[in-house]
């Protein structure tokens, strides 16, 4: 693609003093009202170098730049110089971009040569998961696959809960009152009533908690019997885990939990030792860090055993031996600010200057319409259910929908309710700037008129229907895109959305930037309302063959890249609803 804002930089360069183009193209506004122009220039740091007053300038840069083919009009207002781009020339190399790159538009090579693994999902083994690990797991594989398109290689880790003194209790529990039937056929469920009655249990009965810790201590060892046990209660809550990644179209590249980590703790605790970080406090190790205002972080407890934060340690630097990472990601609640600040700070001490290149991407909390969530008071909501009833409501829409026009056969119907069902819950999920904590609503989560996942994939399917009825004339104008007779498409409305599809590759790296896949989900959003006044606007299925042609590509391009821009989402754009 062009990069206009460049070619308009140095168009520019030429009419001011004392700016390069580069520093010129870093000024350049894009107005949020079309009226100021499509791209503005301020001219108040001129004044300095130029020795004019910034009117004055923007009024001599505007004459001067007037007659350059790329505009249509240039106009000084105050001290903006404000640009009108010349159309035709806009919209057609960007129909004609969009026709050539198709679903590689947007992808860049910003990231070549580099790796970036993005560790996300996470959920703890033998616990509920629920519609709280939503937020981690769709932000992450979005996180994921635009880093993906920006030309990272990438490694997905889910860094399971696998590992703690709670499987101590949970294999006590399953020797005394369990049941392998029950187990197999409801793994987590069951197995978390264990680890309830455990502590119900352990009340009355200390020895409980003494059996407990010997027992994790021989797990740790690697007892065979416990070993098995513990293996066994993993691979049956991966079983219930997979179930909902499979729902979602979500794959990991490693389960690699934490306890992988188990026998490469010993090292870090020499490494801290060596380097003079470790200090005995009551019997546990920590490591004091009050010299950059953080607590102190416990790296083993008074019993010997390893922690959460000492595994995290351990990982990190076995992520940078075995992938040599340019950039670790961690996408975890904010509830963990603190953690991730003070292992990070530790792991600098330690003096790996790839600290630098670990980053935490947090996230705010998720409720629910009747009240908090939360695991302590059994109002656990599994994640499962709530995607199995996205899809059933979105069935019941669907079906009164397409039945009256008679548009989709059971089958497609089936398909398009998982399809938008899904698409519908990660969508709400990733509309909202991921650091606010935010409410999950069914109505707003599944309304087809709001700036929602089944609008824009509504939207989608809509255009696809469009082309679908001129397949003839579009493969024509694909063939050769730069052929077309950009006048039909010049219209306030074929402009606008024009525009947004150009924007599209740079608002892919911003996302990539700030990590924060929300900026795209509301572009698509642009987009797709962009596409919706351009088809309520103009006939687009005309007689005349060349103006079709013209408007099947722009129709083109608005459903490329929708469809681009929710599969960096994780949600597929379903051809028909
Ligand atoms: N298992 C943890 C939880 O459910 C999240 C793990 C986050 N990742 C990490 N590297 N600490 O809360």
């Amino acid at each position: 693609m062009i990069d206009f804002k460049r070619e308009i930089a140095e168009v520019l360069a030429t009419a001011v003093e004392g700016l390069t183009a580069e520093e010129i193209r870093e000024i350049i506004e894009i107005p949020g009202d079309a009226k100021m122009g499509d791209y503005a220039f301020p001219c108040f740091r001129l004044a300095k170098t130029m020795r004019k007053a910034p009117q004055m300038i923007a009024a001599s840069v505007a004459e001067a730049i007037s007659q350059n083919p790329m505009f249509s009009r240039v106009e000084q207002v105050n001290a903006y110089v404000n640009m009108f781009m010349n159309r035709g020339e806009f919209i057609g190399h960007t129909v004609a971009a969009v026709a050539e790159e198709k679903d590689d538009f947007g992808r860049s090579d910003l990231g070549k040569g580099k790796l970036a693994i993005v560790e996300f999902s996470s959920p703890n083994i033998a616990k509920p998961f629920h519609i709280g690990h939503i937020r981690s797991t769709v932000i992450g594989n979005s996180i994921y696959k635009i880093y993906d398109f920006l030309g990272y290689e990438t490694v997905r880790i889910n860094h399971l809960g696998d590992y703690g003194t709670q499987f101590g209790k949970m294999i006590v529990a399953y020797r005394r009152w369990g049941n392998k039937e029950d187990v197999v056929k409801e793994p987590i469920k069951t197995l978390l009533s264990y680890y309830v009655k455990f502590h119900e249990e352990a009340e009355n009965d200390p020895t409980l908690e003494k059996e407990a810790r010997a027992t994790f201590a021989r797990l740790e060892n690697g007892e065979p019997e416990e070993k098995e046990l513990w293996q066994w209660f993993r691979d049956e809550s991966l079983k219930e885990f997979m179930r909902v990644y499979d729902m979602l179209g979500i794959e990991f590249d490693s389960y690699a939990g934490e306890s992988f980590y188990s026998d490469k703790m010993q090292r870090v605790l020499d490494e801290l030792k060596e380097k003079n970080l470790l200090q005995v406090s009551e019997g546990a190790q920590i490591v004091d860090l009050e010299e950059y205002k953080l607590p102190p972080a416990l790296i083993t407890k008074s019993d010997g055993s390893s922690l959460y934060i000492t595994r995290d340690i351990a990982a990190a630097i076995y992520r940078k031996e075995h992938y040599n990472f340019d950039k670790n990601i961690y996408v975890v609640a904010s509830q963990q600010n603190l953690h991730f600040q003070q292992w990070f700070k530790i792991v600098e001490l330690l003096g790996y200057d790839w600290a630098k290149d670990c980053v935490h991407v947090p996230f705010g909390l998720v409720s629910l319409e009747d009240g908090t969530m939360s695991t302590r008071h059994g109002r656990v909501v599994f994640l499962e259910d709530v995607l199995k009833g996205a899809v059933e409501k979105t069935r019941q829409i669907i079906h009164e929908k397409s039945i009256a026009k008679g548009r989709l056969s059971a089958d497609e119907m089936e398909e398009t309710a998982k399809m938008v069902g899904i698409g519908a819950v990660m969508f709400n999920e990733l509309s909202n700037a991921k650091i606010k904590d935010y409410t999950f609503k069914w109505d707003k989560v599944l309304n087809f008129e709001g700036e929602t996942g089944p609008y824009v994939q509504y939207t989608h399917a809509r255009a696809a229907t469009v082309l679908r009825s001129a397949e003839d004339t579009l493969a024509k104008a694909l063939a050769d895109p730069g052929a077309i007779n950009t006048d039909h498409i010049a219209s306030d409305s074929a402009y606008e959305l024009a525009k947004l599809i150009y924007r599209f590759p740079q608002v892919v790296e911003d996302a990539g930037e700030k990590y924060e896949p929300s900026v795209i989900t509301r572009h698509v959003v642009d987009v797709a309302q962009g596409f919706n006044k351009f088809y309520h606007d103009e006939h687009i299925l005309v007689d005349d063959e060349e103006e079709k042609k013209a408007k099947l590509l722009l129709t083109y391009a608005a459903k490329q890249t929708i469809k681009n821009g929710l599969a960096l989402l994780g949600i597929s754009a379903p051809e028909r609803m």
